[in-house]
């Protein structure tokens, strides 16, 4: 499996990966979209064997403390940014265990660094936080709340992780 980067053609895989894992965060085509065409460079798919997308991540520069809420468009990158910021990793479950999703990070992580920032953000959900504490990430305990959106619910976990 590899990822590449993500292209507008590939939305619809997407798209459909995100309503088969995330049915309890439903999100328009048109959020992937504008995360795409404001950071091209922090959207990849994953390719499985044949070539077919087993994932995706969407990610780009925002401000630390200050998450975007579910479902909203964010209009443009703020500059300066104060973290880097992963709106969603997702692989297919055929796709798990496999280390790609570690793959992925590590290279975000990398990209943030050379951006300049010097943290990564996120919001946990799918009970997926001790995945993000093995990358690295703490939940955010300096933050006023584990969801400041307030629009992912109760097993949401803000989450942190501090470039040396
Ligand atoms: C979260 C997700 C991306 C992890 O993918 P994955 O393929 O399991 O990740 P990896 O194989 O790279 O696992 C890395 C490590 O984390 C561990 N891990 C992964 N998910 C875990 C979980 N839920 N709880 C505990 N440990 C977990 C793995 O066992 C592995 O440990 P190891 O390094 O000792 O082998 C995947 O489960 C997923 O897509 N979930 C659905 C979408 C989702 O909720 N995404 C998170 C949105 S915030």
């Amino acid at each position: 499996m590899s990822w590449r980067a993500m292209a507008p053609g590939d939305l619809a895989d997407v798209d459909g990966i995100a309503a088969r894992l995330h049915p309890n965060y439903p999100e328009d085509r048109r959020v992937f979209a504008e995360r795409l065409r404001l950071h091209p460079d922090g959207c990849r798919v994953l390719l499985a064997a044949g070539a077919w997308i087993a994932g995706y991540v969407l990610s780009h520069p925002w401000q630390l403390g200050r998450p975007p809420a579910l479902n909203v468009l964010i209009g443009s990158i703020p500059s300066p940014a104060s973290t880097y910021y992963i709106h969603d990793l997702a692989l297919l479950p055929e796709a798990r265990g496999s280390g790609s999703a570690t793959v992925i990070v590590e290279e975000l992580i990398r990209h943030a660094r050379a951006l300049g920032l010097t943290s990564l953000s996120l919001i946990a959900v799918n009970g997926s936080t001790p995945f993000w504490e093995r990358q690295g990430f703490a939940v955010d305990k300096a933050a006023a709340a584990t969801d400041p959106t307030g629009s992912y619910g109760g097993d949401a976990n803000l989450m942190l992780l501090r470039l040396a």
